[in-house]
């Protein structure tokens, strides 16, 4: 699809990962829609790249239900927001369990329900989800965010086979661990020597890619990374074990004492 004159609506746009995804498809062309909820940080971004700002809570079902009347038409969308849903299930008040899968998966589930239905008409239209490697294999200290991405890699795989010969495209983005801004960076841990990092352009690229060119899955990280996560989808137990021997479990809760504002 192309992004040129396109209107993409992308959440998260606040945050590090979501100012590089709105950079990129800005300078593709895109006639950008950018949520967020602090709007000191949405409106300065808005202007700058001549987009429309709606500031959202995607945690309140009212609030996504004004977000798709207040975006009208929508030729893409890039469900980007997150919480970082880190640290012990037993730490969590339920309302603080509902507010990880209200954000990271029912509001994606909700924009997408809420956009197919005039994208399949016009047999045009692109949905990108920002999913993670947590997506794929699951690491201590993580349920919640491990719940939240892989229901949303489960959700857009179905989706893309139910939409194929609609003319719209899904493709779901699974990052590794992203250095420089954003919920990792912001927890500030420091990673075992080879475990490596990508940026977020390099998120925002491959965003870009999976619009033009259709693909349904895209990782961002290096090689050793994508290779370790495969093998931790297809033996969990195995590599829970060797991952425990080099200090998963101490990076997890200093990721989650990192985090811990963001519930
Ligand atoms: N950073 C990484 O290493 C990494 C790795 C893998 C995957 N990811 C994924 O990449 C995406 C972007 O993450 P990031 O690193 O850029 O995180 P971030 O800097 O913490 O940004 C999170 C974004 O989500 C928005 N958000 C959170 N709660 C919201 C709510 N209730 N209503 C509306 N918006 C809300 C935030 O907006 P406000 O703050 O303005 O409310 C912000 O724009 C997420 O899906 C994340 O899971 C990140």
């Amino acid at each position: 699809m192309q992004i040129s004159g396109s209107t993409a609506l992308l959440t998260g746009a606040t945050g590090g990962i979501g100012q590089a995804i709105a950079r990129a498809l800005a300078a593709r062309g895109a006639d950008l829609i950018l949520t967020g909820r602090r709007t000191d940080v949405l409106e300065p971004l808005a202007s700058e790249l001549s987009a429309r700002a709606l500031a959202v809570d995607l945690a309140d079902r009212a609030e996504v239900s004004r977000l798709l009347g207040e975006a009208g038409d929508v030729d893409i969308l890039v469900a980007n927001a997150a919480l970082p849903g880190s640290g012990r299930l037993e730490d969590y008040s339920v309302q603080e369990v509902d507010r990880v899968l209200d954000v990271n998966l029912r509001a994606p589930i909700a924009l997408a329900h809420g956009l197919v239905p005039r994208m399949t008409e016009r047999r045009s239209g692109h949905l990108v989800f920002i999913s993670s490697l947590s997506g794929k294999a699951a690491t201590p200290n993580t349920a919640l965010y491990n719940a939240s991405k892989f229901g949303m890699r489960g959700f857009a795989t179905a989706l893309r086979a139910d939409l194929r010969a609609s003319g719209i495209g899904v493709t779901t983005v699974f990052p590794g661990f992203i250095r420089d801004a954003g919920m990792f960076a912001d927890a500030a841990v420091k990673l075992p020597p080879g475990v490596g990092t990508s940026t977020p352009e390099e998120v925002a690229a491959a965003v870009v890619t999976g619009i033009e060119r259709n693909k349904g899955e895209i990782d961002v990280a290096p090689l050793p990374m994508r290779v370790s996560t495969m093998f931790a989808s297809l033996a969990p137990e195995t590599a829970g074990r060797f991952a425990r021997r080099i200090g998963s479990d101490d990076i997890s809760s200093q990721m989650a004492a990192g985090q811990r504002e963001k519930r």
